[in-house]
């Protein structure tokens, strides 16, 4: 077995063989193709590295890992790592698009199809998926998770996990799947990337962590940690959610990478005196390789030597590298992932693009419909206006993998030749989407004023989210809202259409009275042009809801759904009544709440039932909910279960996502849905750090956002 094989080739290992393994370097990228720099080829022809990151296409791994094994004396196999995050060549929607679509098997399908292609191009490992819950749309890398709910993404990171790694590792279109950042990084202050996060050991448990856990649970290979300090202690330095938490309470097996250089910005966080003392405090932890930083390359030797580290613990991160690596195969071939013929055949297969369009349009959220403006009429003329109506490059998002942003992807005015005849479109840019030229005004208030109908393509650049792209100001950007104002005026009456790309909620306070619909189609990636028209064209209705609250304003950040009552609620009757927990200049509420998002149908729930309004803690309770589709056309719905603990020995949020069903209803179809629910769905942290449920009253409710006041209640004894 591979422990037994791992256990023999370590016997062979010397220790720096052994260093080697807990080292990773990256190659780059120039115009003739993947570079490695000579340093590090000089490195693993030593012995002295175990993994490279951004190093992929068959050729260029097959190159490199043919230097790891013919020129190092045990010939160990390189692993390759790369972020592939939502699509490796076919690139779908950001994931915090793909989490509104609250399908689960889609998104296990697109990780998988994502593996297929990362695979065939030499790579046995991603650096997904991103499970930080994420509260405050400044916070740039809010695009790369599945937003702010606990429950939701805790199910869509088994489904990620699941989708890369397939059922059986050994098999050469799996990859290892990677839990980041651990922990807390999307709690970072002010949104601001790479800040401080401080927070009880309650709220980590009872928020942070369970999405973790649930990749755990599901069978992650490797975790990586996060460049942020928790309650004073950096993470990738922090023994507590290593040593403690992760691999002592969860019993983890696999292997932590380090963040990039995170090992050595221990200095700079004031944690560690030099990269000596960085890559020891490191080590400690748990961090099992370093990435980037060359200090465990460096150190590692000297600090057994001077007794500072135990030796086992080199030995043990080293032994779960090489224990990777069996599990991939690669020791039975270190080529079998670098196959030209297999990545020529394998990369944006047309049913890939099939995927890819779907979920672009599965990911889009329908945030509002007036007077039913959309779907659109396809014998009307439309102005399409807006700095990302014709664009290629952007509409993939950030982190987007290796995703050709030259001449793959479909713009919206490409996806709209499906649709319309060339005379039907009058195009205008308008100005760009950061820049203070008002030049393409005019050309754009005079296309609105001779079509029929206005759809406006605006939103972020793809590097205004992601990493290292913190926001203090979330309006759509630039000159843009001040386009929509001016065609506004300039066709008063005249159907406006607003398709929005971006990586955050924003605030569209303003724009929200302006246009008569909006579909937020968040970055879509490859195939999102065409997945916008269909659902423009209402091909496909639309059925995302939002996982992330859309606030009225900056000021009114972090907001999300299942936050505290306070002892100051405001009133239902004067919610701006004086000394209650409120704002004087705005309201509390967001202006699209979570679980929001409309249809071209529509769908009424009624009859809930509850199998028993009090039940025992080894009990099940059912609830049910009949919903129709009262419209006239198909559609989907999403479903949700909330709860409300009414009383806890610490307090409980107002409403809590427990369950959703994503269902299919024809035009006067109806269907019941039941939820179980049992003693074990209401656990959580207790002050003492137990993971407990407490008798007494509980709230419940089936709905389609999280807009709803609970009617109904159950008692647990
Ligand atoms: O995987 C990423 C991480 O999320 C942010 N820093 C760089 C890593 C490797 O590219």
């Amino acid at each position: 077995n591979n422990e037994a094989k791992v256990d023999s080739l370590m016997n062979l290992m010397t220790l720096e063989e052994k260093i080697g393994q807990t080292v990773m370097y990256g190659g780059g990228w120039s115009v003739t193709g993947p570079t490695t720099k000579t340093d590090y080829v000089k490195y693993i022809k030593a012995g002295s590295v175990g993994a490279m990151l951004n190093v992929y296409t068959a050729k260029a791994t097959r190159d490199l890992q043919k230097t790891a094994v013919e020129n190092t004396r045990l010939g160990i196999p390189l692993l390759f790592g790369y972020d592939v995050i939502h699509g490796h060549r076919t690139i779908f929607p950001i994931n915090l698009g793909l989490a509104a679509s609250w399908d689960i098997n889609l998104i296990e399908q697109t990780s998988r199809i994502a593996a297929e292609e990362a695979s065939a191009e030499g790579l046995h490992w991603t650096f997904a998926p991103m499970l930080d819950i994420a509260r405050d749309p400044r916070w740039g890398r809010i695009s790369e998770g599945s937003g702010e709910d606990v429950y939701l993404a805790s199910v869509m990171a088994k489904a990620y996990v699941r989708g890369f790694q397939g059922d059986d590792l050994s098999k050469n279109n799996t990859i290892l799947a990677t839990a980041k950042h651990f922990v807390g990084y999307g709690a970072a202050q002010a949104g601001r990337d790479y800040h401080t996060v401080n927070m009880g050991e309650g709220e980590l448990r009872n928020v942070y962590l369970p999405p973790f856990k649930a990749a755990v649970d599901a069978g992650v290979e490797t975790f990586m940690t996060a460049f942020n300090e928790l309650n004073g202690v950096p993470s990738t330095g922090d023994k507590f959610i290593f040593r403690d938490i992760l691999r002592g309470e969860w019993g983890f097996e696999g292997f932590v990478v380090s963040d990039y250089t995170a090992i050595n910005e221990l200095i700079p966080h004031g944690f560690a005196k030099d990269s000596t003392d960085a890559a020891r405090l490191a080590m400690l932890a748990g961090t099992d390789m370093d990435m980037m930083g060359h200090v465990y390359r460096k150190h590692l030797k000297e600090l057994i030597t001077d007794g500072k580290i135990d030796v086992n613990l080199v030995n043990e991160s080293s032994r779960k590298i090489l224990l990777a690596k069996f599990k991939l195969g690669l020791f039975d071939d270190p080529y079998r992932y670098s196959d030209e013929k297999r990545q020529t055949e394998t990369i944006y297969k047309p049913e890939f693009l099939k995927v890819a369009r779907e979920s672009a349009a599965a990911s889009s959220v329908l945030l509002k419909n007036d007077n039913k403006s959309l779907p659109l009429d396809r014998t009307k003329t439309i102005a399409l206006i807006g700095p990302l109506a014709k664009d290629d490059y952007h509409i993939n998002g950030n982190w987007g993998g290796a995703g050709d942003r030259q001449g793959k992807s479909i713009s919206v005015f490409e996806g709209l030749q499906d649709y319309l005849k060339a005379n039907q479109i009058l195009y205008a840019k308008g100005c760009d989407i950061l820049s203070d030229d008002e030049s393409g005004f005019e050309e754009a208030i005079a296309a609105a004023k001779k079509a029929d109908v206005v759809v406006l393509v605006m939103g972020e650049d793809h590097g205004m989210s992601g990493e290292a792209a913190s926001r203090t100001n979330l309006k759509i950007p630039g000159l843009q809202p001040k386009l929509i104002q001016k065609i506004r005026e300039a066709v008063p009456n005249k159907k406006i259409v607003l398709v929005l790309m971006n990586g955050r909620p924003l605030n569209l306070s303003d724009e929200v009275d302006q246009v008569d619909a909006i579909l937020e189609a968040w970055f879509p990636g490859s195939m999102g042009g065409s997945g916008i028209a269909d659902l423009l064209y209402g091909a496909y209705n639309p059925s995302g809801k939002l996982t992330v609250t859309f606030p009225r304003n900056v000021g009114q950040v972090p907001i999300y759904y299942n936050m505290k009552n306070t002892g100051r609620p405001i009133p239902e009757s004067n919610p701006t009544e004086d000394y209650k927990s409120n704002y004087i200049d705005a309201p509390n509420t967001p202006l699209f709440v979570f679980g929001h998002g409309l249809s071209y149908t529509s769908f009424e729930y009624s009859d809930f039932k509850l199998s028993s309004e009090s039940i025992g803690f080894e009990d099940t309770l059912t609830a049910s909910v009949t919903v129709s589709n009262t419209g006239d056309v198909d559609g989907h719905e999403i479903v949700q279960l909330y709860i409300h603990d009414k009383v806890g020995s610490v307090t409980r949020p107002v409403k809590e996502l427990k369950g959703f069903e994503k269902i299919w209803l024809k035009k006067g179809e109806r269907q019941t849905v039941s939820f179980t629910i049992t003693a074990e769905d209401l656990k959580f942290y207790n002050n003492s750090m137990q993971f407990t449920v407490e008798p007494g009253a509980f709230e419940i409710a089936i709905a389609p956002s999280s807009d709803f006041k609970f009617e109904h209640g159950f008692i647990l004894n």
